[in-house]
């Protein structure tokens, strides 16, 4: 018999049909002579309940289907005689898989801390609050894919290892097949890069930008979807070292399409799972944050305000708040500051634009006042910043001044700049934190909660 999932059965109707079900014990309890379990098989937050008779199954069999055990049950589909579930199953045969000892298991029936959870991030999808995170991740990926695909952007892999560092802040992780002991080194006693399996230093790219242009300018829209790393040693709820990024980048739009194309990207994927992840959507709601499915419903239905760097300053200047990091114009924005925009002063999601060139990379398209750049962050709700993007400087001159200026190696460069030197054109794009958008769709507060495998500075397990 083909086996069927937790999540179809539930949505069917009990006809006495015989149906085939595998999936991990949640909870067991036995009443007289009967013995109810839950059993969750992944594809749904909901456990089916089987109802099992305990005479007529050997004691030896029953004593090992204990939470966390993986079984199947052959059985009929039932309406279910008690509260909490329409249909549940009537064991008539009982396979286990596999005994999950109860002394040693440690995901018991009582609720765990998340900081507990992430030391057994190997078991920790198991539970209904990662099931739910995790099942959500995935419908977010997905619909990232549909929602380009829909509009003509073509998905551009661009290299993970490369020689390049894209944002400029020089926060890479080095790629070598050197022994760090004993590296070939030249005759003035530096490390020998040539002699290096790449011939020049490597390392794991920071964002897949630079290389999106170049897609971009020949191809019209692409994006890119894949995994980023930063050796930025911020500790933070916000922040990992290996995380996944989105990154449309569009020929012949300027910084205003860029922010439409944000505001309704975010709108989609929040519309997205308000549509299609109702049940993980409610068991988060009710469980982690109460004020979920409320903010999410906002988000799509409210307008993003949009105001410069400048006038945002002023805002700040004028809160008369204490800040931990000072406010003024030329500093960049802490999370504080981000926050008390959306979630104090306009309440609503709110992108900033033209910040001063210092504080932004040197690909950003200048504006004439010498001082600022077309640059854009989105600022989410309990998130702070959840998109970064500018319109990109596509003045030859002009770029090359400003990675002159910045001392970037304008040498290695060499293919970036040639894009501006044959058929410039203008061009836009943006990166949105693949876990800031789950971090925000969950309800969750810590950013290692919603990545499978976490890795942040000191903690590379699993
Ligand atoms: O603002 P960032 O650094 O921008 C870029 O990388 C550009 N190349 C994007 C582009 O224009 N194509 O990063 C973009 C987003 C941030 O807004 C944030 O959501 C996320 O990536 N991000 C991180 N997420 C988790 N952990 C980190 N350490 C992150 N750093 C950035
Ligand atoms: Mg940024």
């Amino acid at each position: 018999m083909k086996r069927k999932r937790v999540k179809e059965l539930l949505a069917g109707t009990a006809n006495g049909e015989k149906v085939l079900v595998k999936g991990w014990v949640r909870t067991k309890r036995e009443i007289k002579n009967v013995a109810f379990v839950a059993l969750n098989d992944g594809s749904t937050i909901n456990n089916i309940q089987i109802v099992i008779d305990l005479n007529a199954f050997p004691a030896e069999l029953l004593k090992d289907i204990t939470t966390g055990a993986s079984i199947g049950v052959t059985g009929t589909l039932e309406l279910s005689q008690g509260k909490g579930q329409s249909v549940e199953i009537q064991a008539s045969d009982l396979t286990l898989y596999g005994k999950c000892d109860p002394d040693s298991y440690p995901l018991q029936k009582k609720g765990h801390s998340m900081e507990f959870l992430r030391e057994i991030a190997h078991l920790r999808f198991r539970t209904n609050t990662f099931g739910a995170v995790m099942r959500i991740r995935h419908a977010m990926a997905f619909a990232i894919h549909k929602y380009y695909n829909d509009r003509g952007f073509f998905y551009l892999h661009t290299p993970i290892i490369t020689g390049s560092d894209a944002e400029g802040a020089g926060e890479m992780f080095h790629v070598t097949t050197f022994d760090l002991n004993d590296p070939p080194r030249t005759k003035e006693g530096a490390i020998d890069y040539e002699a290096d399996f790449f011939g020049k230093p490597t390392n794991l790219t920071v964002s897949g930008q630079l290389e999106g242009e170049l897609g971009a300018l020949a191809l019209g829209e692409i994006y890119t979807f894949g995994p980023t790393f930063r050796a930025e040693n911020s500790n933070t709820p916000r922040h990992l070292a290996e995380f996944w990024m989105i990154e449309p980048e569009m020929a012949f739009w300027d910084l205003n399409d860029n922010m439409d194309l944000a505001e309704d990207f975010l709108k989609y994927l929040i519309k997205y799972a308000l549509d299609n992840c109702r049940e993980d959507l409610e068991f988060l709601n009710k469980m982690i944050d109460t004020g979920l499915i409320e903010r999410l419903e906002f988000v799509v239905a409210n307008d993003f305000v949009r105001l410069t760097y400048t006038e945002a300053i002023k805002i700040l200047e004028a809160a008369g708040r204490k800040w931990e990091y000072a406010v003024g114009w030329g500093r960049d924005l802490q999370a504080e500051h981000e926050r008390y925009l959306v979630e104090t002063h306009f309440k609503r999601p709110v992108i900033l634009t033209d910040y001063p060139k210092s504080i932004k990379a040197f690909y950003m398209k200048q504006n004439d006042d010498g001082l600022t750049v077309r640059a854009m962050d989105v600022l989410f709700p309990g998130i702070g910043e959840i998109i970064g993007g500018s319109q990109r400087e596509e003045d030859l001159a002009r770029l090359t001044g400003r990675i002159v200026e910045l001392n970037l190696p304008v040498k290695d460069l060499w293919w970036y700049l040639d894009t501006r030197r044959f058929g410039t054109a203008p061009h836009s794009g943006f990166g949105l934190g693949f876990e800031r958008l789950i971090l925000f769709m969950t309800g969750m507060s810590n950013i290692r909660d919603v990545i499978p495998f976490p890795r942040t500075p000191r903690n590379a397990e699993f």
